[in-house]
């Protein structure tokens, strides 16, 4: 095995999905090490969790900056002064402008709590509520200079229940975020990912079957 990659976790709030990429560096599920934790939030649980996890961690605040270009200026000497390998955004509130993204071309990944393309942006958990929409769930994407519009890594679908409201489906997505997003950094990590125009593609050997799921079920067969 070559070294381990060096990925750095941006993050503005809690951090259950930094936690769940921290467990995974650590119990070997993902070849990889946080060498730095980035939030632009002085007070995100993300920073407590990366203190607690012994991780160097850094507050950028984007309210220092009065344009949006200087303070991606200032995450990417960060960045690069720690020969970061993978920007993986984990709740991360900012959008990324292009400089940023030329500095780190197809090695940004972000975490969207829906199915994209269907809700986008802000408060989407609502949104797919509100829609009355039978699925939602959660997507890993490369991101690209448009808003949750790169090219899709890996999704979950979630069932969204009569009795549901905002939080309810929200935990419901995070559990399954806890699990896709370890999973595509240790794809890239090996190596596994290929990009053929949008799609893209996986070769890590394994012809599992997916199931179609139906919401509300089919009523049980005689
Ligand atoms: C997660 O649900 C993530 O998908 C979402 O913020 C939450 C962060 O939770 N990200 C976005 O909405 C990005 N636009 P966490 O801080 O507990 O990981």
């Amino acid at each position: 095995m070559g070294s381990k990659l060096r990925i750095a976790v941006l993050a503005s709030g809690g951090g259950t999905n930094l936690q769940s990429i921290i467990d995974g560096c650590s119990n070997g599920t993902i070849d990889g090490q946080i060498v730095t934790v980035i939030s632009n939030n002085p007070d995100a649980g993300a920073l407590a969790r990366a203190a607690n996890g012994g991780i160097a961690h850094q507050c950028i605040d984007h309210r220092q900056f009065t344009k949006r270009d200087d303070f991606d200026r200032a995450v990417i000497v960060a960045l690069t002064e720690n020969n970061v390998e993978l920007v993986v955004l984990a709740g991360f509130m900012r959008i990324i402008g292009d400089r940023f993204l030329e500095a780190f071309p197809g090695r940004i990944m972000n975490i969207h709590p829906a199915l994209l393309p269907a809700f986008p942006g802000l408060h989407v958990q609502q949104k797919a509520l509100d829609y009355g929409t039978r699925f939602s769930g959660c997507t890993v994407h490369f991101v690209d200079g448009g808003v949750d519009t790169g090219p899709i890594i890996i999704q979950a679908v979630v069932p969204i229940l009569d009795n549901d409201n905002e939080a309810t489906l929200s935990a419901r997505i995070l559990e399954q975020e806890h699990k896709i997003y370890p999973q595509a950094i240790q794809w890239f990590a090996q190596g596994s990912i290929t990009l053929n125009g949008r799609r893209v593609v996986i070769n890590n050997g394994s012809e599992k079957e997916v199931a179609a799921q139906i919401n509300p079920p089919l009523p049980d067969e005689q």
